[in-house]
């Protein structure tokens, strides 16, 4: 069996790189694999969460999954912290990942910057959640974006080590997906940085829930250089910026980047500018429309994380117990 587990974090609005890198492609694999889409609210507090805040993104980006076609019928979707398994099996993950190993971890060393000392130790300790999320579902597959791939590779890592330690066969080593011309989407102010939710800049990024106006206002004023567009993926040397606009219109438009050259290569900004606003609003205003309706009844997005979190929960508990079993933890 194929087993999907991915999640996104609930820390402010979810931008164009949430929704190309991760979330549309997880609408796409929804046919071929059992999935379970979770809304890490675990992950969120190893920086600091506004509790009322925390409550409404949590409920904001299960409603995003839903509006952009995840269908919760078929498939899991559920916060993080309603699944008591999640913290279990971190702490057992916790003492199989290595100190050294975590150390390397890129992130880390980017959140915490020179501030070390002062991060808190979930942050330092939040790839080996990461891998507890995956492991207590024996997930094989993890569509992600860019970003997380060093954090995938961990993962496998402990697997491996946990499987060897105890010469039981026990975890999966995970597969990334990491597909589409968007696995990383660049800030629309500096396209060497990564649009990320944490850019002090609301112009670096397109967040799923603005408006046309808003779209088209950032896409304006999104930097670029003097030279008309590029005619081939080969004049993006030296031109992230160029690269980048190009990419996203070839994702939004599910086209490929060659064929966006071919259309506007030799053409100038300010035209294809307004093509890239009138195509990003087109993907995402019914998302955003979907998104208000869903949040306006938040019983219903609440019930379906609680019903996913049941659903989850009986899928946690074997695989638990065996680890459990595994390590000889004595329980009832
Ligand atoms: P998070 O919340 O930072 O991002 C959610 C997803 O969006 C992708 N992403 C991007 N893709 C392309 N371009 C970008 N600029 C961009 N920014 C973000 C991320 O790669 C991710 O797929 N640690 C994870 C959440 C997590 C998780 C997991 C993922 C927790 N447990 C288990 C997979 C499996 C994170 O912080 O994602």
């Amino acid at each position: 069996m194929k087993r999907i587990f991915s999640g996104v974090q609930p820390t402010g609005d979810l931008h164009l790189g949430n929704y190309l890198g991760a979330i549309r492609n997880w609408v796409r694999l929804q046919d071929d694999y059992d999935c379970l889409f979770c809304v890490v609210d675990m992950h969120a507090i190893t920086v600091w969460q506004d509790p009322a805040q925390l409550t409404a993104s949590t409920r904001e980006v299960a409603a995003a999954m839903l509006a952009a076609g995840v269908d919760p019928a078929r498939h899991i979707i559920f916060n993080q912290s309603q699944v008591s398994g999640h913290a279990e099996l971190a702490w057992i993950l916790n003492c199989v990942a290595r100190l050294g190993w975590l150390n390397r971890m890129t992130q880390f060393k980017e959140k915490a910057g020179k501030h070390r000392e002062n991060a808190s130790v979930g942050l330092y300790a939040y790839p080996n959640l990461m891998a507890a999320d995956i492991l207590l579902y024996k997930a094989t597959h993890v569509p992600v974006g860019e970003d997380q791939k060093q954090h995938l590779e961990l993962a496998r890592d402990i697997a491996q080590k946990f499987n060897s330690d105890t010469g039981v066969d026990l975890f999966p080593i995970v597969e990334p997906l990491i597909f589409g011309t968007a696995t990383r989407v660049m800030s629309l102010r500096d396209g060497t940085a990564k649009m990320s939710k944490s850019d002090p800049s609301g112009y670096s990024r397109i967040n799923m829930t603005d408006s046309a106006d808003d779209i088209a206002k950032k896409i304006r004023k999104a930097k670029t250089d003097p030279e008309p567009l590029p005619e081939s993926p080969a004049g993006f040397e030296g031109r992230p910026e160029a690269a980048n606009l190009m990419g996203i219109y070839a994702a939004l438009s599910d086209t490929t980047i060659d064929d966006v050259c071919s259309r506007f290569g030799g053409g100038q900004f300010s035209a294809f500018k307004q093509d890239l606003s009138d195509l990003a609003v087109s993907v995402l205003d019914p998302i955003d429309t979907e998104m208000r309706r869903l949040l306006a009844d938040t019983a219903y997005v609440d019930g379906v994380l609680r019903q996913g979190a049941e659903r989850a929960r009986a899928l946690a508990a074997p695989v638990l117990r065996e680890v459990q079993d595994t390590i000889g933890f004595l329980h009832p």
